[in-house]
């Protein structure tokens, strides 16, 4: 293994930016990740920091891919970067997405070009360089499939431009895997928290929205009636299992769930923030969002046979991990 590549937020309004420098703040695109250190992936390894740091700069980066470049001309140039920033990967871990159901809502296009085409050029440049990609779809895809838990069997049924892009996602990293023999894994992300996840965007999570408001002393701002359930799947479980898919280089003909199976409600959440802050929290009640799941939750088998060690933290332990980082950053009284 010579290094890792990561390939981050393919924002199209920034598609035509130079390609960023080299190291792992993901600005960039490489981290030189020497094999032992994947090894046996201890809490301060390397991989892990890295790892744990790209996931959450999902919102801030900049990435020269994405729009729907319909000129050949400019899609030869941007495929082009993109093979050069892949140029000698040995492995491409691509999270590079525009989140957001919302955002999906009001620019479905957008997330179209980042979601689908974006993963379609990285898959290219990766066919090029013979490189494995593990890539991040979507437990969204599921949409309004009713059965909980969500097994990888059960049909798919998008219910948002977000969920029909991430199913592109998918789509295109298994039909490259069959069509050229590349090893290929295909995640489905759940709801992903942790340090360094950031509220201060009209597109961020719940958890760090929520977080926020209660360390800022505003009523927290609930959209719907709180009985929406979640799988929120910690930071380091999600990085953990990143790094053990490039290391041993494992391939899946089918998505493989990234969740532990946990099916916890808003209200739920917001009972385990006041419990760690001792403090009752006030709710602004807000409509319900179009597009918005009712219910998520993994059953993680296929996970565990693939990953028999994967680490599970426990829900509160995460989020009072995720509410002292927040609390360490200023601007934040506690
Ligand atoms: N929608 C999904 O099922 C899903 C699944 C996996 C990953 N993701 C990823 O996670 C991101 C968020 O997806 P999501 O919609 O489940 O997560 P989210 O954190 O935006 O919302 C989670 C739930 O909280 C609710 N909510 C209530 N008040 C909210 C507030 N003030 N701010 C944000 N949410 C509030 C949402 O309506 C939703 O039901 C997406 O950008 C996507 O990349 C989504």
């Amino acid at each position: 293994m010579k290094h890792l590549d990561f390939y981050f937020s393919l924002e199209p309004q920034h598609a035509r930016g130079a390609i960023p420098p080299s190291g792992c703040h993901l600005e960039s695109s490489r981290a030189a990740l020497p094999r032992r250190r994947l090894t046996s992936l201890p809490e301060d390894s390397e991989a892990l920091r890295l790892l744990r740091r790209c996931l959450h700069s999902l919102g801030s980066r900049r990435w020269p891919l994405g729009g729907e470049p319909t000129d050949r001309k400019e899609r030869q140039q941007r495929l082009g970067r993109t093979a050069e920033a892949a140029a000698g990967a040995d492995a491409i871990v691509h999270l590079g997405a525009l989140g957001s159901v919302p955002r999906s809502v009001s620019d479905p296009i957008a997330s179209h070009a980042a979601n689908a085409t974006g993963t379609l050029m990285v898959l290219e440049a990766a066919r090029r360089e013979g490189a494995y990609v593990t890539a991040a779809s979507s437990s969204s895809v599921y949409g309004s499939v009713p059965d909980l838990p969500r097994t990888e069997e059960q049909p798919t049924r998008p219910m948002s431009p977000y969920a029909a892009s991430k199913l592109a996602t998918e789509g295109y990293v298994l039909a490259f895997g069959s069509s050229y023999g590349m090893a290929t894994l295909p995640f489905r992300f759940f709801n992903v928290y942790g340090p360094r996840q950031s509220a201060g965007h009209v597109y961020a999570a719940v958890i760090p929205v929520f977080i926020d408001a209660a360390l800022r002393g505003d009523p927290l701002p609930l959209n719907g009636d709180g009985l929406q359930s979640r799988d929120f799947t910690f930071v380091d479980t999600v990085t953990w299992v990143l790094a053990d898919a490039v290391h041993r280089k494992v391939t899946s003909d089918r998505p493989v769930n990234l969740a532990i199976g946990a099916n916890m409600t808003l209200l739920d959440l917001i009972a385990e923030l006041e419990r760690l802050l001792g403090r009752e929290l006030p709710i602004e009640r807000r409509p319900s969002r179009v597009g918005d799941v009712r219910a998520s939750q993994s059953k993680p088998d296929l996970l565990r046979k693939l990953f028999p060690e994967v680490p599970v933290v426990p829900f509160e332990q995460g989020l009072a991990a995720t509410l002292e980082w927040f609390r360490s950053q200023p601007g934040y009284a506690g």
